[in-house]
């Protein structure tokens, strides 16, 4: 397990096994790749982020994953595999489970769930993520352990 600080002064820890906190998954964050590159939606206010949110109640945390990747980008996904987990403590605290999936389609919609859609992102995104465009979860070295494991599983 891994700890830092994220811009927002939050605490977030990293674990790339599964069940590794006191309290479940409740959240998702999707590392989504379409071909040579990276999909991700707009947040309305924090910027460019691979897509995510909450759980539903009735929902396994796989079901989230698919359903917030449609709702944030009109993909449709051809793979879904669990990368790890983290807690973000600031104030509350929730757990986040990632997963790297491939996209199998992208449809344009005529709304995108509190986003504004779709972005794809070509060359190195570990660069990249530090420009303004981009929210702060971004930032986070969460997304470079992320991704490396999801170049891992992309060699499989
Ligand atoms: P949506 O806007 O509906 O997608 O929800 P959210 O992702 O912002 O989740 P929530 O409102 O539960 O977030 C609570 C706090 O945690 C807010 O201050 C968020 O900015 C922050 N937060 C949410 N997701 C992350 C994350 O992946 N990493 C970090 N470091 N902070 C996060």
């Amino acid at each position: 397990m891994e700890t830092f600080i994220d811009e927002q002064g939050g605490r977030v820890t990293v674990s790339f096994q599964k069940d590794s906190f006191a309290q479940k998954a409740s959240h998702v964050l999707v590392i989504c790749r379409f071909y040579d590159q990276w999909l991700l939606t707009k947040h309305k206010e924090r910027g460019w982020e691979f897509p995510g949110g909450k759980k539903e109640e009735n929902e396994t945390l796989e079901e989230a994953a698919k359903r917030e990747v449609e709702e944030e980008t009109g993909a449709r996904l051809k793979s879904l595999q669990y990368i790890g987990e983290y807690e973000v403590a600031s104030g509350g605290s929730f757990v986040k489970a990632i997963f790297y999936a491939e996209v199998e389609n992208l449809l344009p919609k005529e709304g995108y769930f509190e986003t504004n859609g779709p972005v794809l992102i070509g060359g190195d995104l570990l660069t990249l993520r530090f420009q303004d465009s981009y929210s702060f979860i971004m930032k986070d070295k969460v997304i470079e352990l992320a991704l490396e494991k999801a170049a891992l599983l992309e060699k499989v």
